[in-house]
């Protein structure tokens, strides 16, 4: 039995939470840490089976008992947390972004150097079941060699302007799952990224220096080219669709809806929204993701993805802002 705590009892700490304790055997939630613990939260901790709670995280690294840990505080924490864990020897996955700063990152790469501990990303679209069938067909060579991978990737409202300050801004708080996943389908990292993006959402994200809308082009080491659109807010629902098309065809996953449902009638014909957000989407994404981490620790073999996967989405993110503030091309290897 794999013994974890989690740290960071928000809303994907929950959710982590409920995924282990239903979903992921051969692990346990042993303890939950949050310094802003609620008495609700204890109790629903409780309720949930989970035996501990405690507003320091440092119980957890302490405890002799605990095999990992999930972390799933505020973003600014990650990679501190990331290097006191890889001290304490216990496993790792974390939540993205590691950081916003690449040499925090870097930080925890070093940290993890000669370690035994096992490190893995929380980009959850990779255990999409459509996403993953789509990357199998392209990585099985079903389309040939790639030339374009198109992704749309839009939310069904956008978030408050106070969270979008502390967000990082759309391309590293949004956009980096779309990085991640155009590498994802690639098979390889970006070498240059181009931005274009406007507010046409919400005026107040405007007002804190960020975007709601933006159309990026990236280069791709195996010479593809990719594009993705981003939203803030479609009024049709949250949509999640992507398209990769290469020298023997194209292969493309569309979104999930609460039901397959077409109504026809003299008005037209209809089907469901798509399920409503990221909550919604991708549950079972994110239970197959710590499958995986469970696993990798079980059987000793490397994580799905490691800590230079963490890294790679943010160098691109950080392009994608220095391109749209200087309107131009710029190469991943200005970004250190
Ligand atoms: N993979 C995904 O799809 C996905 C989805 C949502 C959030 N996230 C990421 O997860 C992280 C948390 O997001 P959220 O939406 O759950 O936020 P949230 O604000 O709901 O929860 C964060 C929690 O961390 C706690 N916290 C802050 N400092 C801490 C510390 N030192 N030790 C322990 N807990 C601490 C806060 O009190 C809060 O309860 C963010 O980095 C976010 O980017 C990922």
């Amino acid at each position: 039995m794999i013994n974890i705590g989690i740290i960071g009892a928000g809303r994907i700490g929950k959710v982590h939470a409920q995924s282990i304790t239903s979903l992921v055997p051969g692990a346990e939630v042993k303890a939950m840490a949050d310094p802003f613990l609620t008495r609700e939260t204890a109790t629903w901790a409780q309720n949930l089976g989970i035996p501990h709670t405690t507003e320091d995280y440092r119980e957890i690294l302490e405890d002799p008992d605990i095999d990992a840990v999930l972390i799933c505080s505020s973003t600014d924490t990650h990679s501190a947390i990331s290097i006191e864990a890889v001290q304490a020897g216990k496993h790792i996955f974390c939540e993205k972004p590691i950081d916003h700063d690449t040499a925090k990152i870097r930080e925890v790469i070093r940290a993890l150097e000669g370690s035994h501990v096992k490190y893995q990303v929380g980009f959850n679209r990779r255990f999409d079941h459509n996403f993953e069938a789509l990357q199998r067909t392209v990585s099985d060579g079903r389309i040939g060699s790639v030339h374009l991978i198109k992704i749309t990737s839009r939310d069904p409202q956008p978030p408050s302007p106070e969270y979008v300050k502390v967000s990082g801004g759309m391309f590293l708080d949004m956009t980096i799952h779309d990085f991640d996943m155009v590498r994802f389908l690639a098979g390889c990292n970006a070498t240059e990224v181009y931005a274009e993006a406007a507010v046409l959402v919400d005026p107040a994200i405007g007002e804190t220096g960020d975007v709601d809308t933006a159309v990026i082009t990236l280069k791709m080491e195996n010479g593809s080219i990719a594009v993705i659109d981003n939203s803030r807010q479609a009024a049709y629902g949250y949509d999640q669709r992507a398209e990769v098309f290469g020298s023997n065809g194209m292969a493309a996953v569309s979104n999930d809806a609460p039901s397959s449902l077409v109504v026809s009638s003299a008005d037209g014909v209809t089907g469901e929204k798509p399920l409503h957000f990221f909550l919604e989407r991708y549950m079972d994404a994110y239970a197959k993701e710590l499958r995986c981490f469970v696993q990798s620790i079980e059987n000793d073999t490397d994580t799905p993805l490691g800590v230079m996967d963490g890294l790679e989405p943010v160098r691109m993110g950080l392009a994608a802002k220095k391109s749209l503030l200087e309107h131009r091309p710029v190469k991943i290897s200005e970004i250190e």
